[in-house]
């Protein structure tokens, strides 16, 4: 008698512990969250891109770099390779072409993910860094950028141990980044059991030819990264935490947090308007719609900017949100002038005017 009398204690005490566990699960993925439609006027989606537009990044000059065909576990998989497209954002066809890529490159395993462009003062040369996952692995490529052929030619690649399960970085130099891990784990069964529990054991790394080493921690799940337009402070996108932190770089390429701030949704990458120095974020309304995917009822999508992030009162605003009807799953925001692309991780990508 006893004995059944603990064993249903037990069992009732594990049943609330997994009920609160599933509580603290919806919660950091937001499984409850609608959003509604607020669009903005003449949205186009962008021609050629249907396998997704992970990462969009914008140089000065209005050409966009937009990386497509990212297999993620646990999301819809691209059944087409990895590419790269490049899009005259002032231009009057939205028409982004494929870049060439360089042979001595595998085009057949490329899973392209985060991008950044690092362009070099002393001769203006444009270099592009991918996050790729040939296999489900990890590491970056370095391309340089040819402007006549529309191309890239690959240089190098970067694997480290520190850079285990890279999800986006920010260029600082020829061969030098911050990079964010969004996993802990390197093993696929334990990476699968992590988003699950979404324990804050991911970090940001900053690699250079000459020194490697973990630079900050502590994140549910670390995704977008990028820099502020003078180059002193780091932002990450604290997916699972529904934040964003700043950080102060140091000389030595050390973060120091300074502060982090609750955006309500779940942000992915991050781009910094390099003259007003705002953040263009994309994000997931709901990350269960997102993994437990139904086309009946699509992820939504959702781009939010954060003006005067240093000050006291940085404001937030809600830009364009999107039931998933028109557009899922949006990954990233990027703006130029008066004219904003969405990318997606699986789905299109879009060209909406602001005003
Ligand atoms: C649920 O979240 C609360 C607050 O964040 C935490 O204290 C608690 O340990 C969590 N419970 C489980 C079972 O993970
Ligand atoms: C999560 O976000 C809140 C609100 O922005 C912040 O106070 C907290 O430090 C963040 N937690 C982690 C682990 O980053």
């Amino acid at each position: 008698m006893g004995k059944l009398v603990i064993f249903s204690v037990a069992i009732a005490a594990f049943s609330v512990l997994l009920g609160e566990r599933l509580l603290n699960m919806s919660k950091r993925y937001l499984a409850f969250r609608e959003v509604g439609n607020q669009h903005l006027p003449n949205c186009v989606a962008l021609k050629n891109i249907e396998h997704g537009s992970e990462d969009i990044t914008i140089l000065g000059n209005g050409l966009a770099f937009i990386s497509s065909g990212l297999n993620y576990p646990g999301l819809p998989p691209s059944d087409e390779p990895g590419k790269i497209f490049l899009l005259d954002v002032k231009g009057p066809q939205l028409k982004p072409v494929e870049l060439r890529i360089s042979r001595n490159f595998d085009l057949e395993s490329f899973n392209p993910h985060g991008i950044s462009v690092f362009t070099d003062p002393s001769d203006d040369t444009v270099y592009l860094f991918v996050v790729n996952h040939p296999q489900f692995g990890s590491q970056i490529e370095i391309f340089k950028y040819v402007e006549e052929g529309a191309s890239l030619v690959h240089l190098k690649t970067i694997k480290h141990e520190l850079l285990h399960s890279v999800n986006d970085i920010t260029a600082v130099g020829v061969e030098s980044f911050f990079a964010t891990n969004d996993h802990y784990f390197s093993n696929n069964l334990l990476k699968t059991l992590e988003i699950l529990l979404l324990m804050p054991w991911t970090n940001v790394v900053y690699y250079s030819p000459n020194e490697v080493k973990v630079v900050s921690e502590g994140y549910h799940f670390a995704n977008g990264i990028n820099m502020s337009p003078d180059q002193r402070h780091i932002y990450v996108a604290n997916i699972f935490n529904h934040s964003v932190e700043v950080l102060e770089r140091k000389e030595d390429n050390t973060l120091t947090p300074v502060k982090s701030v609750p955006v309500g949704s779940l942000c992915d990458n991050i781009e910094v308007d390099s003259e007003t120095g705002d953040l263009w974020l994309g994000c997931h309304i709901n990350a269960k719609k997102l993994f437990l995917f139904d086309p009946k009822d699509p992820p939504g999508s959702e781009v939010i900017r954060i003006q005067n992030i240093l000050s006291d009162q940085p404001v937030i605003t809600q830009v364009y949100t999107d039931d998933g009807h028109v557009l899922m799953g949006s990954s990233v925001a990027a703006v130029y002038g008066e004219k904003l692309l969405i990318g997606t991780v699986f789905h299109k990508a879009l060209c909406c005017d602001l005003k």
